[in-house]
């Protein structure tokens, strides 16, 4: 779909990937975009409209679709990385943690804004996974979880939603060079460069889109034997 003149919202959007996204669309000719934050305080890029969102909250995603009926396009960006185990007692509830945001706030807001995007003719979705819905790390388990299930409900949301012409996106990137991976050395991919290619992939309609050489390697894996895997 064409970005010119069109209406978004990004999640997550007063830092990181989620600012650089604001950005790419408002210079690829989106008219408004909705910068939504926790804080919308903390959201500094000129040309936005800051609104209050925490993803995790369904009431306040309803709340959300209620009040702004124009979006024709949602990011689904924010999210968490917490470090925890697999297994014991500490495991449930960081894994409950990671899934509110990274998997229910996601289906949080695609269900308040998918009749608003219906309303509007179609629009895109797209869903900030990661290469971790692929692989998982020691330490990192929680996370995969949460962006492995979050890459079958992107698979999902696809097909339900084919019937009202909403495209979906599901992206994913290895590390990039935002607070999240502030802790990592090692090539990480410029936030502005991931922005510009989910911009193209959204003008493209494209239903999947490999960031960086790592997802394309590691999803090219995918028909080994299950023994390769970490
Ligand atoms: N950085 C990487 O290496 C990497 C790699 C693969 C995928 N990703 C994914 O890329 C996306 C963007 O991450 P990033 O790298 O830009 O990380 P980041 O710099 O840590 O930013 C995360 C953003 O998500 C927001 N957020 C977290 N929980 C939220 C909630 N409950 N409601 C609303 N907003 C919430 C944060 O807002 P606050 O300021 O309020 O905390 C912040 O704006 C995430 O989905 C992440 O999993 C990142």
């Amino acid at each position: 779909m064409e970005i010119q003149g069109r209406i978004a919202l990004v999640t997550g959007a007063n830092r990181g990937l989620g600012k650089a996204i604001a950005q790419a669309l408002l210079q690829a000719g989106a008219a408004k975009v909705y910068a939504a934050a926790r804080d919308p305080r903390t959201v500094d890029l000129p040309g936005v409209v800051p609104v209050q969102l925490d993803v995790g909250d369904p009431a306040g995603a309803r709340a959300l679709a209620d009040r702004y009926g124009d979006v024709e396009i949602v990011v689904n960006n924010a999210g968490i990385s917490v470090h925890g185990p697999a297994l014991g007692d500490e495991a449930p509830d960081v894994l409950r943690r990671v899934l509110d945001t990274n998997l229910y706030g996601i289906l949080n807001v695609s269900s308040a804004f998918a009749p608003v995007l219906r309303r509007n003719g179609g629009g895109a979705f797209v869903n900030v996974l990661s290469v971790l819905s692929w692989v998982t790390l020691k330490e990192l388990t929680p996370y995969s979880v949460s962006k492995a299930a979050a890459w079958a409900l992107t698979n999902g949301m696809r097909q339900e939603l084919k019937e009202q012409n909403t495209q979906v996106t599901g992206v994913h990137v290895g590390y990039m060079d935002t607070d999240m991976a502030s802790h990592v050395a090692g090539p990480k991919t410029a936030p502005a460069d991931a922005a510009a290619q989910i911009v193209a992939a959204i003008r493209d309609g494209q239903p999947e889109l490999l960031i960086d050489q790592l997802s394309k390697d590691v999803k090219a894996s995918l028909g080994t034997p299950a023994a390769a895997y970490l």
